[in-house]
């Protein structure tokens, strides 16, 4: 199995690499923060608190998760219903980085990230890829940029879908979750040792797809 992991801070440009290097290389490609997101809309859906240990880890024994594809675009499920569409909103990604921290809710989506890279030929992003779920992938990366700039392309993704926000607490926010992702006791956000290190901030998405793919052919012979 082909198994590449793309890891990195909140807004450095991961999931569009990912989805462009699957693309041209016929990959599948998994967005697990996308899965963390998912846990946390099914908590704030069911009025648990995210850093309720105990609460969450009931809400996950009746929580049924699929990841689905159409068009090759990733769908997620949560017990039936479709939540793809909530899962990107500011809210979403502070209750998914707090809830990430606990370990109950890392085990249970780290055992389903294994099972999937397990059958499929696939790139997945996300903070611990490369350190903990799949620590023989064939090829790592650890992808990141300055907080100023993650701060703008979150801004103007955010702009572009009509939220309502500023620059600045876009920016506070980046600071605060590359805290908590890097602060946590399990699988912290870090840099693998075998990990190539991408600084995309003054990269175009055309080259850093291109330096990502030389790095892939070249392992993946
Ligand atoms: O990549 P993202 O912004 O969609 O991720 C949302 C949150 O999920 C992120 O702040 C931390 C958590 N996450 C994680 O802990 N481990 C992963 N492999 C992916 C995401």
């Amino acid at each position: 199995m082909i198994n590449i992991a793309i890891d990195g801070p909140a807004g450095a440009g991961k999931s569009t690499i990912a989805k462009a290097v699957a693309k041209e290389l016929g990959l599948i490609y998994l967005d697990t923060g996308a899965m963390y997101r998912a846990v946390a809309y099914a908590a704030l859906k069911n009025g648990t608190d995210v850093s309720d240990a105990k609460g969450i880890a009931a809400l996950l024994e009746g929580l049924k998760m699929d990841i689905r594809y159409e068009d090759g675009v990733q769908l997620i499920f949560v017990n039936g219903e479709n939540v793809t569409p909530y899962l990107r909103t500011p809210e979403m990604s502070k209750a998914a980085s707090d809830i990430s921290a606990l370990p109950v809710v890392r085990y249970k989506m780290v055992e389903m990230q294994r099972e999937f890279a397990a059958t499929r030929d696939v790139v997945l992003d996300g903070r611990d890829i490369g350190t903990f779920v799949l620590p023989d992938a064939n090829c790592k990366f650890y992808m990141t940029a300055s907080p100023e700039e993650r701060a703008k392309r979150r801004f103007e993704e955010l702009r572009l879908k009509g939220e309502n926000c500023s620059y600045d607490d876009v920016l506070n926010d980046i600071i605060k979750r590359d805290y908590n992702d890097s602060h946590r006791e399990v699988a912290p956000l870090k840099q693998a040792d075998d990990a190539v290190y991408l600084d995309t901030t003054t990269l175009t998405i055309a080259q850093v797809v291109a330096a990502v793919e030389k790095v892939v052919k070249e392992k993946i012979k």
